[in-house]
Parts: C-alpha cells; sequence; structure tokens
C-alpha cells in the first residue's frame, strides 16, 4: 500500500481540520497494522494516513455523517460540481448532505449558506458561465456579469468559492486512485459504540476542550478521559491541554492560531497526549518498529 505522491490538501475543508499539520502528526504515530481515525471529521489525517504506507488498513469513523463525502472521494464518486445549490435548497439538504453542507456553507461552518442575498445572484450568473456550453448563452450571461458588477460596486468579483472548493476536493479524490478498496473502512458512529481489533492504535482528534461545539453537540470531557484509559490499544490524543496525573504529552508543534483570521502572528501549540498507563504499550510498537526498519536495512 505504499504510495509516492505530490503532497495536496489532505481531507475536507472542514473546521478544526488537521490538514496543516497531518504530516507531523503521522511522522509521530507509531505504525501497526490497523489505524483507527475515530474523530475523523474532515478526515485530514486518515488521508495522510493512507498516503504514508504505514498501515495495512485505515478505519476511518465520526458521529458526523461528513466522513460519507470522504468516502465518496476514496470511491471516486464525487458530483462533477455542475449544480447550482441555491440558497433554499441548502437549507432544505444541508442536514442529510454532507457535499451541500460543507462545499456551500460559509466559512465551511456547516451553519449558514455560503453566500450572502446580495450576492447569491451574482454567483450564480458566474456558475452559470462557468458551466454552459452554448457559446450564445456565455456571451449573454458574460454581459449581465459585468451590468451586476457595476451595480455592486464589485471591481475584480470572479471569485466562485463554490467551485475552488469543488475543485480542491477532486485533487483529494485523485490522490487517492489506486489505494486499494480493502485498505479502508468508512463508518458514522459514536466513538463509544466502537470495538477495536488487536494490533492497532486509536487516534483521537476530540472537539477541543473550551472551543466551538460541532454542530452544537455536547462532549463530555470526563467520560472520554476514563474511556481512553479503558482502551487495550494505545490511544494519542490531540488537544491543548489535558489532566497531567492522567495523560502525558509525546509532541508539541506550533502553528497559526486558526481561530484568528486577522491576526497572522497568532500562535498555538498543538499537543499530542497518551495515557500515562499506554507508555508501556507505546514504547513496545515503537520498538518493534525500529526493529523492523534494522531488520529491512540489514537484510
Ligand atoms: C477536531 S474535529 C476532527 C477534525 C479532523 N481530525 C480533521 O482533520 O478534519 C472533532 C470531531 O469530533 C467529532 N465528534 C464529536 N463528538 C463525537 C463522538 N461522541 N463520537 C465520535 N465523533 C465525535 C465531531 O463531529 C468532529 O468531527
Amino acid at each position: 500500500m505504499k504510495m509516492n505522491r505530490a503532497p495536496v490538501r489532505y481531507g475536507l475543508p472542514y473546521q478544526g481540520s488537521k490538514n496543516k499539520i497531518a504530516d507531523w502528526l503521522i511522522g509521530c504515530l507509531p505504525s501497526a497494522r490497523v489505524f483507527y481515525d475515530i474523530f475523523a471529521g474532515g478526515c485530514s489525517v486518515s488521508h495522510k494516513a493512507l498516503l504514508s504506507g504505514k498501515y495495512e488498513k485505515i478505519f476511518i469513523s465520526d458521529i458526523n455523517d461528513s466522513v460519507k463525502l470522504f468516502s465518496a472521494c476514496l470511491r471516486g464518486e464525487l458530483p462533477d460540481g455542475s449544480e447550482w445549490i441555491s440558497r433554499n435548497r441548502f437549507y432544505q439538504n444541508k442536514d442529510i448532505d454532507p457535499y451541500i453542507r460543507l462545499i456551500w456553507s460559509f466559512g465551511n461552518n456547516q451553519k449558514h449558506y455560503l453566500y450572502s442575498p446580495e450576492l447569491e445572484g451574482y454567483k450564480h450568473l458566474l456558475h452559470r458561465m462557468l458551466f454552459s456550453e452554448d457559446r450564445e448563452e456565455r456571451r449573454e450571461l458574460f454581459k449581465n456579469i459585468l451590468r451586476e458588477q457595476s451595480r455592486l460596486g464589485i471591481e475584480r468579483g470572479g471569485d466562485l468559492q463554490s467551485y475552488e472548493r469543488h475543485l480542491s476536493l477532486e485533487k483529494v479524490s485523485q490522490s487517492l486512485r489506486g489505494i486499494s478498496p480493502g485498505s479502508w473502512d468508512v463508518n458514522i458512529r459514536d466513538y463509544r459504540q466502537l470495538t477495536f481489533e488487536s494490533d492497532g492504535i486509536i487516534y483521537c482528534d476530540i472537539p477541543y476542550k473550551g472551543r466551538r461545539k460541532y454542530i452544537d453537540r455536547e462532549f463530555d470531557y470526563d467520560e472520554f478521559y476514563d474511556w481512553a484509559c479503558r482502551q487495550t490499544l494505545p490511544v494519542f490524543i490531540s488537544e491543548y491541554s489535558m489532566p497531567e496525573n492522567r495523560f502525558i504529552c509525546i509532541g508539541s508543534q506550533r502553528r497559526k492560531s486558526s481561530f484568528s483570521a486577522s491576526n497572522n502572528r497568532l500562535q498555538e501549540t498543538e499537543k499530542l497526549y497518551i495515557p500515562r498507563g499506554h507508555i508501556e504499550m507505546v514504547r513496545e510498537l515503537e520498538i518493534r518498529q525500529y526493529d523492523r526498519v534494522f531488520l529491512q536495512t540489514r537484510f
């Protein structure tokens, strides 16, 4: 399953995505037979894991059905992007269609329509011109677009975010071509319902404590801490801070804050934790990994 490909954006456009640090994260984690990404969200970490060749199987799961869209990327079954999603259509379908919810929401917040009521008509004209196969119609649309630009006072308004996002999704899908269907499994589940095979590691990108909720859902941190410490496979958790009597930080990475669009210098430190009781299990996996590399290079 080893793949060599040019770097791409990892995963779907998703709030809280680990796209920017997916290389670092997968570099920190030991190899094993199964990689469980159980708060997968936009699946950036699963995407990197699939391309890394470190795992035989990637189990991708989240309580939210956004993972279905990643599964469509894996199967090469994305919509072609030609359908215009109106404001009404968005509000009618966002809860049942992750493509509509993620590609057509403002700031990928999965709640509000991408375009303002003032700009919706103008963006629709751009979309129609992009997909029209009729030269005469394109000419008429172009004239209407120029008229609208002057009416709305738009100087350089050719951006069509919905289409840009669609293209970025197509690139994700292209980067996954050739991944064997047997090497991944996608599920919509609460993490508390899952069972695990032996010889795996569990990665948990939980909602950050004290930050925005995902689709208005509360997360019980104490229950999660108890669950993580109980597991018989090593558990790796992304968080900013965790109770130090029970968890230990095994790696950290500075990155630009995703919560401050205006201040580029605002940095935050992403950390990777394991339960203190899992130190031995992780050590054993690492020793096994070094042994394998040693054997491969010696013989
Ligand atoms: C920080 S996001 C994950 C982002 C993801 N790693 C990425 O790169 O796109 C946290 C995820 O936890 C999920 N979540 C919240 N409660 C959950 C639960 N009880 N079981 C499974 N997933 C849950 C949310 O739906 C959200 O997608």
